[in-house]
């Protein structure tokens, strides 16, 4: 009885007096802002009975979903609300939220340049966007919560349905390392860890829909720690590994972006046991030279990064170690950027991430002083990126005529070719009259681009 009242009440709030909602998110930034936009259309979808358009002038909601990593970040959202605005003025009941970290970092201020905006929420409010929009649509005032409610949206994740092989589960949330450099822990808050339990049944319910392959994300995955002091309940990272690699038919464990400092021996040696920890990791260093990386405050030093690898190494000879750099931080020498590029070639590095520094509000790094010229950066940041396509290259070249095991995910549109993935992240592309979607196949690679590879199929894998 309460739930049918319950549910009578939903339906008088918002689906009478909002009809035919057609929703448009545009998203900008790493994967956890993918994985919140994949949320924000879940939790739409299900209150205010959204359908999702691929076409902003079609919608009657628009959602940007916003990065400020790097610069331009202000003036990118700017252009993009202009177009929109012309949008509105053609339809007056268009709502437009803002989210994301721009959002995050610059709450009412957006409003100063863009007054038609009518809701600024942050990444961790996206969940109370359905009462938002009915608010707006009602009362027609603009609305801002850009604040931190612990764990609070996790709540209101409708079980995802999927037909996907492969799913993003975010772990935890925000940082506390405060790199110098970075906007992060201002525009996602202090680390918060999710409740494992809830973590380990949403990975159950992905297993049963068919999902082979999950990938944990957070901005350092690797410093999850839930604590519950109360109930004497813990658990930190390499437990958390251990009860997925429990559950039934998940056969490949992926996790971005773990940082060296939490990479603790017991997480090394969890490489012994999970054997569905994939041979690739994501483990950015971002210079190759000590005195660059204490500037950073990155908190390990490029010895400590070489004995990670060499000991990950001992354990999984094949592991294939991804990167990200930053060139042209502040103080940056010739020779501490020689010694970033000898790092690449010393631990055989494979495909990297590789930005030239960019000064954030209100960092310690902005205030530092900045010697290194423009031209300077792009040249660096040129030659970086040559050496690192160098890699990748002669990764991808070593793998042509070998058996490689690829889990099929779908079938691309741009070539009409079955595609799936292999362990070491690389797009696989292959012909076939069989479909293979949710199969782990051996194929053989054919041919080899910089980022994929062409294949032919072997065999259907027995697991
Ligand atoms: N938490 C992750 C990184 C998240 S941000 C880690 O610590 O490794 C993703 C990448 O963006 C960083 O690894 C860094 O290489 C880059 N980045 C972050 N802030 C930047 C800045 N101010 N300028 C240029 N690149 C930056
Ligand atoms: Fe940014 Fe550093 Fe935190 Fe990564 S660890 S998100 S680079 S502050
Ligand atoms: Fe960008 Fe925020 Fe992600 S700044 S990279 S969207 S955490």
């Amino acid at each position: 009885m309460l739930i049918l009242l319950k549910f009578c009440i939903k339906i008088i709030y918002y689906n009478l007096i909002m009809l035919n909602n057609k929703l448009y998110i545009k998203t900008w930034g790493c994967q956890m802002n993918e994985y919140d936009s994949s949320k924000i259309a879940d939790i739409m979808k299900k209150e205010l009975n959204c359908k999702i358009t691929k076409f902003a002038q079609n919608a009657n909601i628009l959602i940007l979903n916003t990065c400020s990593i790097r610069e331009k970040a202000q003036e990118k959202l700017f252009h993009q609300l202009g177009r929109w605005k012309n949008l509105k003025k053609n339809n007056p009941e268009i709502i437009i939220g803002v989210g994301g970290c721009v959002a995050s970092q610059e709450g009412e201020k957006i409003l100063r340049r863009a007054h038609y905006v009518d809701i600024i929420f942050g990444p961790q409010t996206f969940h109370k966007l359905p009462r938002m929009v009915y608010k707006v649509h009602k009362f027609k005032k603009y609305l801002i919560d850009i604040s931190f409610p612990k764990n609070e949206k996790f709540k209101f994740f409708p079980p995802k349905k999927t037909t996907d092989v492969s799913s993003f589960i975010s772990i935890i949330e925000g940082c506390n390392k405060y790199c110098t450099y970075c906007i992060v822990p201002y525009t996602r808050g202090k680390e918060i860890s999710r409740p494992y339990k809830d973590i380990i049944l949403e990975i159950k319910n992905l297993s049963l829909q068919g999902v082979k392959e999950i990938h944990l994300l957070g901005q350092n995955v690797n410093s999850y720690n839930y604590k519950d002091i109360k109930k004497q309940d813990y658990c930190n990272f390499t437990k958390l590994l251990q009860m997925i690699s429990k559950i039934e038919n998940i056969k490949r464990i992926r996790f971005t972006t773990s940082h060296p400092q939490n990479f603790s021996n017991e997480l090394i040696n969890i490489y012994k046991k999970i054997p569905q920890l994939v041979n690739f990791l994501h483990l950015p260093v971002q210079s190759g030279s000590d005195r660059i990386l204490s500037l950073m405050k990155r908190r390990y030093n490029v010895s400590d990064y070489i004995e990670i690898i060499n000991k990950l190494k001992n354990i999984r000879p094949n592991i294939q170690i991804s990167s990200d750099f930053i060139v042209g931080f502040p103080g940056e020498t010739r020779k501490d950027f020689y010694d970033t590029i000898s790092l690449i070639l010393d631990i055989d590095l494979d495909m990297s991430f590789s930005f030239i520094y960019s000064s954030r509000p209100g960092t310690p790094a902005s205030k530092m002083k900045d010697n290194v010229s423009i031209s300077e950066k792009k040249e660096r940041l040129y030659l970086l990126q040559y050496y690192l396509k160098q890699q990748t290259k002669k990764f991808s070249l070593k793998m042509i005529n070998t058996i490689q095991i690829i889990l099929v995910e779908g079938i691309s549109i741009q070539n009409n070719q079955y595609f799936g993935k292999t362990e070491n992240n690389r797009t696989v592309f292959f012909i076939s009259n069989n479909n293979y979607i949710g199969k782990f196949i051996n194929v053989k690679i054919i041919d080899s681009y910089l980022y994929s590879l062409y294949a032919i199929f072997i065999s259907i894998c027995k697991n």
